[in-house]
């Protein structure tokens, strides 16, 4: 599974770079960094060589077709990304046509996932942890979307977003997900183990120890 990062801070970023396979970033998340859009998305572009998801801001697909082309020309890996409505797929449509990769996003329905394959999206993005916030198990979701893509042999990767903790990477991983993109606090806390911290003292105080 390829493991992406879901943020704008670069050094967040450049902290897991030798882990990342991709970048997504949503219009919140570039927010929250204080900076121009552009100038994140560029910098994302020199830090990790994969997909950088960046999302269009308007709301018709005429106005999506034209800035998902702009957003495109910043870089190669632009994933241009579009939210999972008539409009958006409708742009993904177009832009796919034009050779343009598409993340279809805020997905959190399985008939969602089916119609932005059907629309030619490159991945798809369903929320886990939006559904998991108001009672319904997002994961459920994952399984359904990645069941139907193989049933169909659609290309479309399933992209598991609104990732909240370890366990949520983990059986997206045994479902089958494609790709998993995660918040930097679930990336750190899937590094650690706290039978790792005890084993690696005892090495470390036992070193210490060897006659020399
Ligand atoms: C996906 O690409 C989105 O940026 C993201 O995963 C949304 O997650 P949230 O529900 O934590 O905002």
């Amino acid at each position: 599974m390829k493991l992406f990062i879901d943020t704008a801070e670069i050094e967040e970023i450049r902290k897991y770079a030798f882990i990342l396979d991709g970048v997504t970033t949503n219009p919140t998340l570039i927010m929250k960094s204080g900076r121009k859009f552009e100038d994140v998305i560029q910098e994302i572009c020199k830090i990790v060589d994969g997909p950088i998801s960046a999302e269009v801001t308007t709301l018709t697909a005429p106005e999506m077709i034209d800035q998902g082309t702009k957003l495109a020309k910043i870089h190669k890996n632009v994933v241009v990304k579009v939210p999972c409505t008539i409009e958006g797929l409708k742009a993904c449509k177009e832009l796919s046509k034009k050779g343009i990769k598409v993340n279809v996003t805020l997905v959190f329905s399985a008939n969602q996932a089916l119609l932005a394959a059907k629309s030619g999206a490159f991945v798809v993005s369903p929320f886990i942890g939006r559904l998991d916030d108001i009672g319904q198990t997002g994961l459920d979701l994952i399984e359904e979307i990645v069941k139907i893509y193989k049933n169909y042999n659609y290309k479309t990767q399933v992209l598991v977003a609104s990732v909240r903790n370890p366990i949520h990477v983990k059986v997206a991983g045994e479902i089958g997900a494609d790709i998993c993109t995660c918040p930097a606090a679930v990336i750190d806390a899937m590094f650690k183990h706290a039978l790792t911290d005890v084993g690696l003292q005892k090495f470390m105080d036992d070193a210490k120890k060897v006659k020399k």
